[in-house]
């Protein structure tokens, strides 16, 4: 697993800068728009766009014709207004002549349906037909404009896997046996590994092996995480793929596709990804709720890490509404600034949206854009255009590196996939909301964290915090159990350290991996049902589930005890001290408001204090880049930062440190 050291950054002469833009489709527009396009995004500030990304049917409007006037009018253009050009490989969306003469490409659900066009992103990713032609739009693409002065960079695809990551079909049943071969050598070993002694599954041909359709009762967790696994790695080689052609024609480009670290947004573990782009570049959409910025600075700053602290690029984020949610929100006055300059805090070094003007047909017309429906005399474009130059001025952060927090909070994609499966104590529990808890409540005390995937360097860090660490092989439990004993803090919780990469569990007691590293054994699950909640003798409380936890050695203190419920009078917030180091357990869940209240017990011995005065704790964020202070406004009501003026509602402060 690798993680980005941003080998290659955008390529263009000339001083730092932070980027600002949006993907944009002029195919959309009459030609006569484009220079008009252009003068505004000048007048926005704007350095780069996103071109091509859906233009396939566009570019090849049939087999053997080719259409690429159009495009290098658009290149032309930019160009000339000094905008650079993240260019698209196109093949998000293949066209319909070529899913009407191959219909073999398209997507199969799980149910043997074919998912038809009409959408978007309906091919399967392992199919050699589409494969074929997709890379010979790629080559024809990078042939053309490998000298194109505007070509900063190259955008794969796009967001591989939002529509067509699980393919149930022919192609992917094939291509999946060859994978389970690579990985397991033998039948006996698959076997093994699968469990297939459980209901009468043990294969004998590797034939007879196929992906995780719909079945009469529960299919084999084990297939189902080999085939999420697979699934991620499908699309991940049509990607080395497509940026195998582009490497070869252009080799002095770099090539990125964006990401989608997002609560809704389970299927690609992008600690896998991060390894193969030449910069990191991600997705985000504000999750309306209570948390909702909180999460956008939790995704923020997992993606900062995805790129090993170096900066990445902002691919989209919205200026206002989107349109796929049940009721879409405009941002409120203050917030387009203030969710992407928290971007920038987080180490992004570009700012884009989706899209740069707002569509008139199509099902995007409704999503918010740079220019919107109401043109330029608008609050919108007002908005656009003053982070245009507040983007401008902060020239100096570009380039400069995250600085790592003491704290950290371990981000794993496979706890996720597995901790949320079905047939489990409960099927209440979120792997996302629980990491995020954590986070808003050290944001809530004022202390910087960092959310690291769990196979990065996270020894650094005082303490470690991994909730819902489902999935511990033993190689894991020996580094958590390493990092203890040379003095770290780790912190994890219920229903972690259950089981191995197979998912088979750990026997002799939960928290089986962690067991010792914990000093506890746990007999049983305690899954509470819905409405349930526990109270705990620091008066705060727990729900989901709790956990009949035994203290099994001395040098385990029980920092907090149920006083309610089932487990009344037992322990529910362990601690383990191990040397000047320690390993502790929350057995319940808290929400941020329970975990404020027990952090304190947990940093204190660790040495992190909250690097704010105690007036700021809590109301405003603190994160910082090399040369930077970012302060940025929790509360909706302006905060006085004292020597640093005040900070208006929403509002971010950058301070040279
Ligand atoms: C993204 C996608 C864009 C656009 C946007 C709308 O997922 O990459 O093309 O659809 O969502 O929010």
């Amino acid at each position: 697993m690798g993680i980005a050291e941003n080998r290659r950054w955008l390529r263009r002469a000339g001083e730092a800068r932070l980027e600002y833009g949006a993907d944009y489709n002029p195919e959309q527009w009459p030609r006569e728009v484009w220079p008009d396009d252009v003068r505004a995004m000048r007048a926005a500030g704007v350095t780069i766009v996103s071109v091509g990304i859906f233009s396939w049917a566009r570019l090849q409007p049939g087999p053997e014709q080719w259409d690429f006037a159009w495009l290098d009018e658009v290149l032309d253009l930019l160009h000339g207004g000094g905008i650079l050009a993240d260019l698209a490989t196109a093949t998000a969306s293949p066209p319909p002549w070529l899913t009407t003469a191959y219909p073999e490409i398209l997507l199969v659900d799980q149910h043997g349906n074919t998912v038809w066009p009409g959408g978007r992103q309906y091919w399967r990713p392992t199919s050699p037909v589409f494969r074929e032609h997709a890379l010979r739009l790629v080559r024809e693409l990078a042939t053309r404009y490998a000298g194109h002065p505007a070509l900063a960079a190259w955008h794969v695809g796009n967001e591989f896997g939002a529509h067509n990551c699980h393919d149930y079909s022919e192609d992917a049943a094939t291509t999946f046996r060859h994978w389970l071969r690579h990985r397991y050598g033998t039948l006996t070993v698959l076997n093994r590994a699968w469990g297939t002694d459980f209901w009468s599954q043990r294969y004998t041909d590797w034939g007879q092996i196929i992906p995780p359709r719909q079945a009469a009762a529960q299919i084999n967790p084990a297939c189902l995480l080999d085939f999420q696994r697979f699934s991620d790695y499908a699309l991940r080689e049509h990607y080395r793929a497509e940026r195998a052609v582009l490497r070869k024609l252009t080799p002095a480009i770099p090539v990125t596709t964006n990401f989608m670290v997002m609560p809704g947004v389970k299927r690609m573990d992008y600690a896998a990804w991060a390894g193969e782009v030449d910069f990191v570049a991600n997705d985000h959409y504000v999750t309306p709720g209570p948390q909702a910025r909180d999460e956008l600075s939790f995704s923020a700053n997992l993606t900062g890490n995805l790129a090993g602290g170096q900066p990445w690029f902002l691919m989209e984020h919205s200026t206002s509404a989107v349109n796929w949610q049940p009721v879409n929100l405009a941002k409120q006055p203050g917030e387009l600034a203030r969710d992407s300059l928290t971007h920038v805090a987080h180490g992004a070094d570009a700012v884009c949206f989706f899209q740069w003007r707002q569509s008139r047909a199509g099902a995007e017309k409704y999503h918010s854009a740079m220019l919107p429906h109401a043109g330029e005399q608008s609050a919108v474009f007002r908005a656009v255009t003053d982070l245009g130059k507040r983007l401008a001025a902060l020239h100096e952060v570009a380039g400069t590196a995250r600085v790592p927090a003491d704290v950290a909070i371990l981000f794993d994609w496979e706890s996720w996939w597995v901790a949320e499966q079905d047939s489990h104590p409960t099927d209440r529990l979120r792997y996302h909301q629980e990491a995020l808890d954590w986070y808003s409540a050290l944001l809530d005390l004022g202390v910087r964290a960092d959310v690291v995937p769990v196979g990065s360097n996270w020894e650094r860090h005082r303490l470690v915090i991994a909730p819902i660490l489902h999935v511990v092989p033993d190689y894991l439990a020996d580094r958590l159990a390493a990092f203890v004993d040379a003095g770290g803090h780790l912190v994890t919780t219920y229903f972690s350290g259950i089981v191995d990469q197979n998912d088979h569990v750990w026997l002799g007691g939960y928290p089986g991996a962690l067991r010792e590293l914990l000093g506890i054994r746990i007999e049983e699950f305690g899954p509470l049902p819905d409405g349930v909640s526990v109270a705990l003798d620091d008066d705060t409380t727990g729900t989901l589930w709790t956990d009949h936890v035994e203290v099994t050695d001395p040098a385990t203190e029980i920092l907090a005890g149920y006083r309610t419920g089932d487990q009344a009078g037992r322990a529910a917030i362990t601690r383990r001290a191990v040397g000047s180091g320690s390993a502790a357990y929350v057995s319940t869940r808290l929400a941020p408001a329970g975990l404020a209240t027990l952090l304190p017990r947990l940093l204190e011995p660790a040495g992190v204090a909250s690097e704010l005065p105690p007036e700021l704790r809590g109301r405003v964020e603190l994160a910082v880049r090399d040369g930077h202070r970012f302060l940025i406004n929790r509360t909706g009501e302006p905060v006085d930062l004292g020597v640093d003026g005040l900070l208006p509602a929403n509002g971010v402060a950058v301070i040279p440190r």
